[in-house]
């Protein structure tokens, strides 16, 4: 695509930003520094390095600033503030150049795939570029099974967020400009999945292989984890808002569902009652149940749980969804055949997903909406 000619004619009019997040890394920046610098000489690359600390106690800023004096490196210490995701936000705050790097500074990314990530920048032909383990030619050394897997399970999570192959990667290059034009939560931690679901550039893939560190240990824990899945949420619902509230109710809605099954069989087994007695009491508890929970957690109503306008609605809106679904059963079995084994199964799951979503559209703009919901 690019060839070394056109790089080093590109990259005379675009400046860079390197820009290294550390947290202990006193052995590891006193070698990824020079062989950036090193680089960038070789390369013909007008580029600075930021080294955003958060007052390491191993001396790793004591070990940046011995440095500055011979290569284009500028030292960011935070005394107050932790965390991976705004120590790069900060770095890319204080970046000159119009094209920004983040990479980790343990020399897990190899330093010397710089060219291959900034050349499409500077190319114009797109605004970032994300170092990928799982495209033909990348991949990680060293890593044991157990990290395989989560690794590939955490980018699956993220699938429909992005199309990236690895959006857990740490390793991407970006014109600033998209930066500036995005509202980056500094929580947000996954900071290549941030940037790319809320600035949407358009983004190549270049393969890396990952290297385990040799000095120094890795800083994200089990904690770490939960963190993900909690930025996960929130990009989920900045991107999806609408179909990820479908979700949590459908997720409400199985509940009700197991609570219906369970009042059916209590008074069926232990109480004698007629089965079909028994439904007529079990469809108002799992009513009351997926109420609750959606008022709460899907809907996010008032916090105080109490017989309101919203609920009367609600209940209306699941015994019409009730009739929805015995109607489209009816439908099905009367018009199409259903009425077979095993046809009559599908034909209530058809029914059971209509009314799911007359239930959801009812709840949201009627039982839920401004008016009722207190
Ligand atoms: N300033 C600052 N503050 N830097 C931090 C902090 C922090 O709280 N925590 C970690 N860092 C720095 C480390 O010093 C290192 O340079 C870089 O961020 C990555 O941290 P590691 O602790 O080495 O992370 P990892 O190797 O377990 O995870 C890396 O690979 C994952 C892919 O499997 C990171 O790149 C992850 O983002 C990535 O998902
Ligand atoms: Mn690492």
């Amino acid at each position: 695509m690019t060839t070394p000619d056109m790089l080093r004619n590109l990259s005379c009019m675009q400046t860079v930003s390197v820009i290294l997040p550390t947290y202990n890394e006193a052995e590891n920046v006193k070698i990824i520094v020079p062989a950036l610098s090193r680089l960038f000489l070789e390369k013909g690359i007008r580029g600075e390095i930021i080294v955003v600390d958060d007052n390491s106690p191993d001396g790793t800023a004591f070990a940046v600033a011995q440095m500055a004096g011979n290569h284009p490196v500028r030292l960011h210490v935070r005394k107050k503030e932790r965390g991976l995701g705004s120590a790069v936000i900060r770095g890319i705050e204080l970046a000159k150049g119009d094209v920004c790097v983040v990479m980790d500074a343990d020399l897990s990314h190899p330093v010397e795939r710089l060219p291959e990530m900034l050349g499409p920048i500077w190319a114009g032909q797109f605004d970032a570029t994300v170092g990928s383990r799982y495209i033909p030619g990348g991949g990680s050394t060293s890593w044991p099974f157990s990290r395989r897997v989560i690794s590939r399970g955490a980018g699956l999570l993220a699938r429909p967020l992005t199309g990236l192959s690895d959006p857990t990667s740490g390793f991407m290059a970006f014109r600033k400009e998209i930066f500036s034009q995005a509202d980056l939560d500094v929580a947000g931690w996954k900071i290549v999945l941030e940037l790319v679901v809320k600035t949407n550039p358009k983004v190549l893939e270049v393969p890396i292989v990952f290297n385990d560190r040799t000095y120094g240990k890795s800083k994200l824990g089990a904690r770490a984890y939960i963190e993900y899945l909690r930025h996960l949420h929130r990009l989920y619902v900045y991107k999806y808002p609408i179909l990820f509230q479908f979700f949590l109710f459908c997720m409400v809605g199985f509940s009700g569902l197991v609570v219906d099954t369970g009042v059916l069989v209590t008074l069926v087994d232990h109480l004698s009652f007629d089965p079909r007695v028994a439904a007529l009491f079990a469809f108002p508890a799992a009513v009351t149940w997926n109420y609750v929970f959606d008022r709460l957690w899907v809907f996010k109503a008032r916090n105080i749980i109490r017989i309101s306008p919203s609920y009367f609605f609600f209940f209306s809106i699941c015994v019409l969804g009730l009739g929805l679904r015995i109607g489209v059963m009816h439908l099905l079995i009367e018009y199409a055949g259903m009425g077979r084994r095993p046809w009559y199964v599908l034909a209530s799951i058809i029914g059971i997903a209509a009314a799911t979503l007359f239930n959801f559209l009812g709840s949201k703009y009627i039982a839920f909406s401004g008016k009722f919901r207190r």
